[in-house]
């Protein structure tokens, strides 16, 4: 699931990049939709519903996030097949969304840093429409023709002021586990942001808590941006496959006893005990499952102006891209 055609630039690893966006929205004032075949809206109201086709995330605090999730229950509804019109499930109600069920998230850990905030944790996603068994997959704001995956999903967050759009983030939903890191706007976000990393999984991507069993809100180090090692870029297909950067130190953390709306789902399995399972997820490296046969598909179509696509071409060859020799940053700017 390589993201075609949203790069418009190369860049050299150490030339910051100024980054202008085609709008800046809030959900006061988005427009009904904001891409062409916007599956739903950008004009959420302030209710919810789980009818709801709200395309719109917040990323606030542990107990007010947001992650994008099929629209319609069954087991075609596949990450691969549904990234395009996936609607926005949240914890808090208000946006206008629908509500993530009480007990469908049975871990849950927020962290912030001074680039970017991060939710990740582990859960019953098959409650929010993920079929049982999906490895899920990459969600962001750029997609096969720069307009996102899903169309014209926006993200909020008030994590670094007053609320603002961020026009940097990526989510990975799988049945059993999610993440999501929401980028302040500014010359790093692109990277700390990346979104090409979509085969490796929340764990590789965003190492931090998984834990089960257990909700917590923490200050946080900034990572370093995925993929990148010191002065080398990897890029997703090159063997070896590094291993993922180690989860970057927190502190001030604040437990809660738990999340939640007052929606109850059924048969949940709420109260989880502690048992927890921290670090025994080894991530979807592998992208098993439908992933990883759209994943080929993509990348086998050549990839037009997606960067990843003509790079790993000459991969066969290239284990670590050196720094000064191309980087892909800024992919998904203005068009
Ligand atoms: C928003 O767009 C959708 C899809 O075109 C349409 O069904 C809906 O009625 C629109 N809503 C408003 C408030 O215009
Ligand atoms: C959602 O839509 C279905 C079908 O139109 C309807 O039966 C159901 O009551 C609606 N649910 C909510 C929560 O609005
Ligand atoms: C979390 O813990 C609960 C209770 O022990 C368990 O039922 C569930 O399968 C665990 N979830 C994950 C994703 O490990």
């Amino acid at each position: 699931m390589f993201r075609h055609g949203s790069l418009l630039c190369l860049a050299f690893a150490s030339g910051a990049l100024a980054q202008t966006y085609s709008a800046t929205y809030l959900p006061t004032n988005a427009p009904n939709q904001t891409e062409q075949g916007q599956s739903g809206t950008n004009q959420c109201g302030t209710g919810n519903s789980q009818n709801s086709t709200c395309q719109n995330l917040f990323v606030n605090a542990i107990d007010d996030w947001c992650i994008f999730a099929p629209p319609d229950p069954g087991p075609d509804s596949v990450i691969g097949n549904t990234e395009r019109i996936e609607v926005a499930w949240c914890i808090k109600p208000g946006h206008g969304t629908r509500l993530i069920p009480d007990g469908a998230i049975t871990g849950a850990h927020f962290v912030q840093t001074p680039d970017y905030v991060q939710v990740t944790g582990v859960g019953d996603l098959t409650k929010i429409n993920i079929p049982q068994g999906d490895e899920g997959g990459e969600l962001d704001p750029h997609g096969a023709d720069g307009n996102g995956n899903p169309i014209g999903g926006l993200v909020f967050t008030s994590a670094f002021g007053t609320l603002a759009q961020a026009h940097e983030w990526t989510n990975f939903v799988a049945f059993d586990e999610f993440c999501i890191r929401v980028c302040k706007d500014g010359p790093n976000a692109p990277a700390l942001c990346q979104h090409i990393y979509d085969v490796m999984g929340c764990e590789w991507n965003m190492p931090g808590d998984y834990s089960n069993g257990t909700f917590d809100s923490c200050q946080g180090d900034t990572g370093e941006p995925m993929g990148v090692y010191g002065t080398s870029t990897w890029f997703q297909g090159v063997n070896p496959t590094p291993s993922a950067h180690p989860a970057p130190a927190t502190s001030s953390c604040v437990p809660t006893s738990t999340i939640g709306n007052g929606l109850a789902a059924s048969a949940t399995s709420s109260g989880a005990s502690a048992s927890g399972s921290a670090g025994s997820k080894s991530g979807s490296a592998t992208g098993s499952g439908s992933r990883s046969a759209s994943s080929a598909g993509a990348s086998a179509t050549g990839g037009a102006g997606n960067g990843a696509a003509p790079l790993l071409g000459r991969g066969a060859t290239l284990e670590l891209m050196v720094a000064g020799a191309a980087v892909l940053v800024g992919a998904g700017l203005v068009v």
